[in-house]
């Protein structure tokens, strides 16, 4: 059983008083839907509507199990604590992150509604896996209602250095949610240390490696999974004439520019939106790009249209473009053509099919699908991935062009490298990043995790012999981490 902020799918109210259901946004539903098709069980999650109590149904093949939000838990909880404490803080805080006592209430009374119904339906001994930054506190919860459930917990999203980590007012509460869970899952190694060495000081409790001797006396594991796509599916997708035919007609529409650069993303300001299309713009403006031959394609997705930073990013956004294209463009041709809009996985495969250069540059991200995508829809060998030293795919993808986004002088050089690299250097670069995606796909990811939850809750882990790092400690130790050992799940040197 999966416990996730939100299910699969959105219940949309059409104006005529029809509805329909749409897949809703973001990595956890790419990640976990084909998971979930592929093993038998519920999902338990908000349906993305106020005020309405459905009862459990069934969509495309899945149980799911509404848990209704009023329109106030919408503020407080979901825009409030979860998008506008915990997403800023655990990104680094890009965005400055709003502590307020109320919006802490209703997280509170949210993860307990989500524990209680998930302990209502969930069979005897069950696996329940519990996603995401939105319900941290409900692994602790469950584990009071029903101590018979086998409990894992994913963050999708960095689980921030320590030192940042303190400035939440409630930090004991939700390392302590945290450990309700049997097996603590992270994007990178770094994001698992943070939360051991947090453990140790904050409440005072051993761990060995990658262990954690829980007050109760259970062993509870934190350990790095880096999640992934269902590449083999998408990349048959991508491969179908249908999709080739798209690809080609998006191309012609765009005046059959002889470099297509994409980006596409939820329209989030941890994405770097503005860092790349002011890096393109500048490239044209220098006439190091000519418009006549190439041009930037950005789709992005409508998201938290209602917290106050999201709305200020669409804004500026909106500007930088239409400045971008007033100056440089030319009628028919605006070097810049953007698209606030979500848009069905058919013509998603068909823009990444046909971009030579995929333009990823988050400021901070706990992985990024999209760049795993742009790989897994390559026909060939061919194409160039520019990406995010801060997206947690540049442990795994090393062979993309690596870029700092803050550098927008070294961003617009590394766009004109991919752009112009030999085809030899873009195909080797490829080649690998190719093997990399599809030997570690999404089934990769679920039965890594899922068969260490089984090892851990069977106790067999074992409690390692020889401490690494003291125990208990109490606080202050800021210097150098002595975390777990790197685990087979790793990739590169495992710091958020
Ligand atoms: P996040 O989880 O932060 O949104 P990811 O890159 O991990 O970021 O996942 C984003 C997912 O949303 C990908 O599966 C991507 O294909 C999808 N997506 C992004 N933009 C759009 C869009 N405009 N229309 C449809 N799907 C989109
Ligand atoms: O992990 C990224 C994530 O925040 C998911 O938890 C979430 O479902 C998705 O992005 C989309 O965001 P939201 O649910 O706030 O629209």
């Amino acid at each position: 059983m999966v416990v996730a902020n939100r299910l699969p799918v959105d219940r949309v109210e059409n104006p005529d008083g029809t509805v329909t259901w749409r897949t809703s946004p973001g990595g956890l539903v790419t990640a976990l839907e084909p998971v979930m098709h592929s093993h038998d069980g519920a999902w338990v999650g908000w349906h993305g509507a106020p005020d309405e109590v459905l009862d459990p149904f069934e969509n495309d093949g899945l149980e799911l199990v509404p848990v209704p939000l009023s329109a106030q838990e919408i503020e407080d909880y979901y825009e409030g604590f979860s998008n506008a404490t915990l997403w800023p803080l655990y990104h680094d805080v890009v965005a400055p992150p709003e502590f307020r006592r109320e919006w802490w209430d209703a997280y509170v009374r949210v993860n307990q509604r989500f524990a209680d119904r998930t302990a209502d339906v969930a069979d005897q001994g069950a696996v329940v896996w519990v996603q995401d930054y939105q319900l941290q506190l409900v692994p602790q919860m469950l584990r009071e209602l029903r101590p018979d459930l086998n409990i894992g917990f994913f963050l999708h999203i960095p689980f921030p250095p320590t030192e940042l980590y303190i400035q939440l007012p409630w930090r004991d509460q939700i390392l302590r949610g945290l450990l309700g869970a049997d097996l603590v899952g992270f994007q990178l190694g770094g994001g698992a240390q943070n939360f051991l060495r947090l453990v140790r000081q904050r409440l005072h409790l051993e761990t060995r490696r990658e262990h954690v001797h829980a007050a109760d006396g259970r062993t509870v594991m934190a350990r790095a999974y880096p999640i992934s796509i269902a590449a083999a599916s998408l990349h048959e997708l991508a491969s179908s004439d249908a999709t080739a035919a798209r690809a080609a007609e998006i191309r012609a529409d765009l005046g059959e520019p002889k470099t297509l650069f994409l980006g596409v993303d939820r329209l989030d300001y941890t994405k770097g939106i503005p860092e790349r299309i002011q890096a393109f713009g500048e490239l044209v403006a220098e006439g190091r790009i000519d418009p006549d031959e190439a041009a930037l394609v950005q789709v992005a997705t409508p998201s938290r249209e209602r917290v106050e930073q999201y709305r200020h990013l669409r804004d500026d956004i909106d500007r930088q473009v239409g400045r971008i294209n007033s100056d440089v463009g030319r009628i028919g041709r605006p070097p810049i053509t953007y698209l606030h809009a979500s848009y069905p996985r058919e013509e998603m495969a068909a823009l990444y099919r046909a971009a030579d250069v995929m333009i990823v540059t988050p400021l901070r991200d706990g992985m990024n699908l999209v760049a795993k995508e742009y790989v897994a829809c390559r026909q060939a060998d061919d194409g160039a991935l520019v990406l995010s030293e801060f997206a947690g795919a540049a442990r795994e993808l090393r062979q993309a062009y690596l870029i700092n986004p803050h550098d927008i002088d070294g961003l617009k050089e590394t766009m004109l490298e991919a752009m112009n690299a030999p085809a030899r250097i873009k195909s080797r670069r490829m080649r690998l990043l190719r093997r990399q995606v599809f030997e570690h796909d999404i089934e990769h990811w679920a039965r890594a995790f899922l068969d260490d939850l089984n090892r851990v809750v069977q106790g067999k882990v074992e409690w390692p012999s020889r401490p690494v790092v003291g125990s208990g400690g109490g606080g202050g130790d800021q210097g150098e981490l002595h975390g777990p050992a790197p685990s087979r799940h790793e990739h590169g040197s495992g710091q958020d």
